[in-house]
């Protein structure tokens, strides 16, 4: 989407300011505190990741998110989307922060508050967040066409992409898929009606099984 603008080279990154940056979090949390709708937004994204765990922590990509991206929610974590979504997602979110989403209106009491970054910011930060974008499953993988794989899918597209079982191996995504589960019950903890809220029912075991029979193969043991 940005293709027309051409790159200049990223500066040279700043000292990473950790106190800086978890300032960010506080001060949507005080914002949240202060308005009427933070319990909505709150639960937009779940707490997943802190500034200084972002990947290439010192880049100004990580900055710029770690500045503009916990002004109304959670810090996204550049992995949870492949980088197509990040695309549109950036825009979409660049619109909100010039307080002309269809949201503007109910946070207008924290509208002003918010900074929107420049078009050369925008740019940095959709290269960074794609290029620790999460990497999707192919899609004619024919282990999708196996029940578990089918079930894979249904439970692991509600939030993003599925995402390649390679990414990790055997041992890893238990604790993984545990992770996950701990965000969609975040995500359920619906502020409003009971009968908006629904039970996910899943069988994680048959998911996790799904995963490490495609996952990517242990390290060997380094030689000496
Ligand atoms: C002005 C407030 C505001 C700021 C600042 C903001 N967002 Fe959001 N974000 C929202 C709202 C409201 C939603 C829920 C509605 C939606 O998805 O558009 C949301 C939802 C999201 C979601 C979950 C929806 C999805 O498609 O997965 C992601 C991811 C996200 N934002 C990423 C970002 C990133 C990256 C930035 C920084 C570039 C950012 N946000 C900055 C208001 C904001
Ligand atoms: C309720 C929303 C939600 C659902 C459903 C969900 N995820 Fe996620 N996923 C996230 C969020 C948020 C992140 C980014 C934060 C993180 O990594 O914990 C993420 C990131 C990831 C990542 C990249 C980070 C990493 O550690 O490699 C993988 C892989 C992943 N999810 C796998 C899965 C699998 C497998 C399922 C199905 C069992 C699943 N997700 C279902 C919300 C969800």
């Amino acid at each position: 989407m940005y293709a027309g603008i051409a790159f200049a080279a990223t500066p040279p990154a700043p000292p990473l300011d950790k106190g800086g940056m978890e300032e960010g979090v506080a001060h949507a949390r005080y914002l949240w505190s202060q308005s009427p709708h933070g319990k909505m937004l709150e639960r937009i994204l779940p707490p997943s990741i802190e500034p200084g765990e972002l990947p290439e922590p010192r880049s100004e990509g990580a900055r710029l998110a770690a500045r503009y991206c916990v002004q109304c929610h959670y810090l996204p974590s550049p992995r949870m989307h492949i980088a197509d979504k990040w695309t549109t997602i950036v825009v979409r979110m660049v619109w909100r922060m010039q307080g002309k989403g269809n949201l503007g209106e109910l946070m207008k009491e924290m509208m002003d508050r918010i900074e929107a970054p420049d078009d050369q910011e925008i740019v940095t930060l959709t290269r960074y967040l794609q290029k620790h974008g999460l990497r999707e499953m192919d899609p004619r993988h024919p282990g999708l066409k196996s029940e578990a794989g089918k079930m894979f899918s249904i439970a692991c597209t509600q939030c993003h992409a599925a995402p390649d079982p390679r990414r990790h191996t055997a041992r890893e995504w238990p604790e993984v898929v545990e992770r996950m589960k701990r965000h969609m019950a975040w995500a359920n903890t619906v502020v409003g009606p009971d009968s908006l809220k629904t039970m996910p029912v899943l069988d994680t075991g048959e998911i996790v099984r799904f995963l490490q029979r495609h996952a990517r193969a242990e390290p060997k043991p380094q030689s000496k």
